[in-house]
């Protein structure tokens, strides 16, 4: 196994919409154990496949109940609104209080092909929204108000991230990302 240098806002692939997956193969396996690797070494709970360059439609998370990998998820129905402290591998050292739906439904396969359907809410209804929103190649910071989002870009200008390449400066407090 080995890890990836996680992709830092700025970096085009995190604007770019995902693939669908065809074949479920030894490489996409292998892809994934390394997903993992990386997501554990970060810390985080959740990792989308373009966060490591990849665009393909599949991401993987624990949050507590061991690794776990979705390929080509969808959201099926979500429902109430649920206000959470977000944050994400991708945006470093940076978080928001984000209003998204409380309880979702989503839909996907599992690396035998096997359909899976999870319903979940809060923090792991939370992490499905911001995984999903990564194949679809859209960050947190879209899910800001206006004044909030223009207060946040003036913020990673401030940082100088945004330019892709900058090394991630330590995560504090114990947030827990996505
Ligand atoms: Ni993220």
């Amino acid at each position: 196994m080995a890890t990836y240098d996680i992709r830092i806002i700025g970096d085009p692939v995190l604007r770019q919409k995902s693939q669908l997956i065809t074949d479920i193969d030894g490489a996409l396996v292998r892809l994934v154990d390394d997903m993992l690797e990386t997501m554990y070494e970060a810390p985080g709970l959740g990792l989308a496949a373009p966060q490591v360059g990849v665009q393909k439609r599949l991401f993987v998370w624990d949050t507590g109940t061991g690794p776990r990998a979705m390929v080509n998820p969808e959201i099926v129905e979500s429902d109430g609104e649920w206000i959470f402290e977000e944050g994400c591998l991708s945006v470093p050292g940076l978080s928001w209080e984000i209003t998204r739906p409380k309880l979702v439904h989503v839909r996907g396969r599992d690396l035998d092909g096997n359909e899976i359907s999870v319903e979940a809410d809060e923090l792991e209804a939370r992490l499905f929204l911001h995984e999903l929103d990564h194949l679809d190649g859209t960050l947190l910071i879209e899910r800001l108000d206006e004044e909030t989002r223009k207060a946040a870009l003036k913020t990673l200008r401030d940082l100088q991230l945004g330019g892709g390449r900058q090394p991630a400066p330590p995560v504090g407090d114990g947030l827990r990302l996505l």
